[in-house]
């Protein structure tokens, strides 16, 4: 069992939870994911680890409660304990001899693309995050993010923080600007991931996308991750789920993510009810 030991809500649909893991706290890289399970009944859904600290030897984990799940891991409380916590699992991000990088995050992504940017910071790269949230009241881990980079753009869609647009805005203002990125890492919605892409191969910048949205059980076994990166078949949860995000199939891969969409809204909605 594993012991929780700090929860805070980010905003009305996100919570951020430490939890007591220290066989995971002591090998656990950027990029990585845990896989947890409530209780003995519940799914295995994996998260990706948004931060650790070795010598405390805990994991923190930031989930958006959209399903049953979500719904089930969010009533726990501070002294209760997850079922399963197994990880480090997924390849490390390879961020190592890059100079100027930029962070993109959208949204819940941010929790994954801030401890990128932290480990990219604490290799010696300059890192520009950027962050792209719907509204002002969504925004989270602003601080952590500031602190993780050497300048943090934060972007609304609806401009209620007072800067309206898109994280593309932002970052094709940079590279106008003269900003020499030798890498961009972009986490987000699919859509966001594949307009990044699209606006850094006009430049030619090289980058890194994450396919942790798509994963389900994160064990190599259910085939939901599966996605085509230049022309091959791979999966999110084994061979990623960091990929070149030029060589994703990005079209192919958002008709995919929709499969499960109407079981999982029934899921929530029949535990609701
Ligand atoms: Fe099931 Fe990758 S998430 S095979």
């Amino acid at each position: 069992m594993f012991s929780i030991i700090e929860k805070r809500k980010l905003n009305d649909s996100m919570t951020l939870m430490v939890v007591d893991a220290p066989y995971i706290a002591k090998k656990a890289k950027a990029g990585q994911f845990i896989i947890l399970r409530v209780n003995e009944y519940g799914e295995r859904i994996p998260l990706t680890i948004a931060d650790y600290d070795r010598e405390k030897g805990t994991v923190t984990i930031i989930y958006q409660i959209v399903g049953k799940t979500t719904i089930l891991l969010d009533q726990l409380k501070v002294g209760d304990a997850i079922l399963d916590f197994i990880g480090p699992l997924g390849k490390a991000s390879e961020l190592e001899g890059y100079h100027k990088a930029a962070v993109v995050g959208g949204g819940a992504g941010c929790a994954i693309a801030y401890p990128q940017a932290k480990a990219l910071h604490q290799l010696g790269a300059k890192v520009d995050m950027i962050a792209g949230f719907r509204n002002k009241d969504i925004i989270i881990l602003e601080d952590e993010m500031r602190a993780a980079s050497d300048s943090l753009t934060v972007m609304t869609d609806d401009g209620s923080n007072g800067n309206q647009g898109f994280v593309t805005d932002a970052l094709k203002k940079r590279i106008e600007e003269g900003a020499d990125y030798d890498l961009v890492v972009a986490i987000g919605p699919l859509v966001m991931m594949r307009a990044v892409c699209n606006l850094t191969k006009e430049y030619g910048i090289k980058t890194i996308v994450s396919m942790n949205p798509i994963m389900i059980d994160g064990t190599g076994m259910c085939g939901g991750c599966r996605l085509t990166v230049g022309g091959k078949t791979k999966f999110a949860c084994v061979d990623g789920p960091d990929f070149d995000g030029h060589e994703v199939d990005f079209d192919e891969t958002i008709k995919r993510s929709r499969t499960y969409a109407e079981m999982e809204k029934k899921a929530a909605h029949d535990y609701k009810c």
